[in-house]
């Protein structure tokens, strides 16, 4: 497996892969592999000639009170994961790099942001869609990966890989989850023992309102409800929000009807976890 630390270098060597005629599938991460990152890799390699990751903690996706400074970090790990799994090549680039100076340009985005962690995150999917479109640019994609735990995430890209023709097909893949339900995610290690315990409500409550839907309810004020209820009552976090929504529009729903989102952010003493189902009605 390469390792490639600048853009430039980055850049060249993809051009070189295309003029091969060679496809790249893509796989954007922040590091810290689990199963989820690796799950996304692994498809990524068998659908394209050479897979790409990227690791860069972006400082533009995070607010000021948030875990920028004590995001985990573990690149040695990272680079023995990523080969284990195929990628041909790990993209490592440095913040000057990707952010030599102030950004002349900001993304603003109009729908599928002012709900979920759009609304308690001012400015997370602006940075993001900002340095996916720099990694997108820079590598030159056929196919990019990403996971459903993220699905407002999901939702966004979508809409940027719609609205900017960008040539590039978007995979989302199944969240990958630990044997008690918990989704895997890097921000689990900074939970504490008990808050380890509890986490797995975030899930069972999801599960409790999706059992609603299949028995018929159809009204989504009754089944945030419940699911609220349940994550109060059985964990130490507070609630960010418990929300059900059309997916992907984000469109808040009198009646369900349609395919939806049931997605939460609970906050716990260091760790603020996010969790949903796709649900589809019948
Ligand atoms: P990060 O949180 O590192 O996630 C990288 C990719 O892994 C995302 O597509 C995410 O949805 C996926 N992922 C995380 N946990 C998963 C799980 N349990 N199962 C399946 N997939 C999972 O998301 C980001 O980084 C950043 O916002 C990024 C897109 C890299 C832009 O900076």
């Amino acid at each position: 497996m390469e390792i490639i630390r600048t853009v430039n270098e980055m850049q060249t060597r993809s051009l070189s892969i295309l003029q091969d005629n060679k496809t790249i599938g893509f796989v954007p991460t922040m590091g810290f592999f689990h199963e989820g990152h690796l799950s996304l890799m692994k498809e990524a390699k068998k659908e394209n000639d050479l897979v790409v990751t990227s690791i860069f903690v972006n400082p533009l996706q995070f607010g000021p009170n948030e875990d920028y400074d004590n995001y985990p970090r573990n690149e040695k790990m990272d680079a023995e994961r990523a080969k284990e799994v195929g990628a041909d090549i790990l993209f490592m680039p440095g913040v000057r790099d990707m952010y030599p100076k102030k950004m002349m340009i900001d993304m603003s985005i109009n729908e599928r942001v002012n709900v979920l962690c759009g609304r308690s995150r001012p400015g997370h999917f602006e940075g993001i869609l900002t340095v996916l479109s720099k990694l997108f640019n820079i590598i030159k994609p056929n196919k990019t990966y990403f996971g459903m735990k993220d699905a407002q995430q999901v939702a966004v890209v979508d809409a940027l890989v719609q609205d900017l023709n960008f040539p590039i097909e978007l995979v989302a893949l199944p969240t990958i989850r630990e044997a008690d339900g918990l989704a895997k995610s890097s921000r689990n290690v900074n939970l504490s023992k008990a808050e380890r315990k509890e986490a797995i409500w975030l899930h069972k409550a999801l599960k409790h309102g999706q059992r609603f839907v299949v028995d018929g309810e159809k009204n989504p004020a009754i089944i945030e409800k419940e699911v609220k209820k349940i994550i109060e009552n059985e964990t130490s976090g507070s609630v960010d929000y418990v929300e059900l929504l059309s997916y992907p529009e984000l469109k808040n729903v009198s009646f369900i009807d349609q395919q939806v989102i049931l997605a939460t952010a609970v906050f716990f003493e260091r760790a603020r976890l996010i969790d949903n189902l796709i649900l589809n009605a019948d």
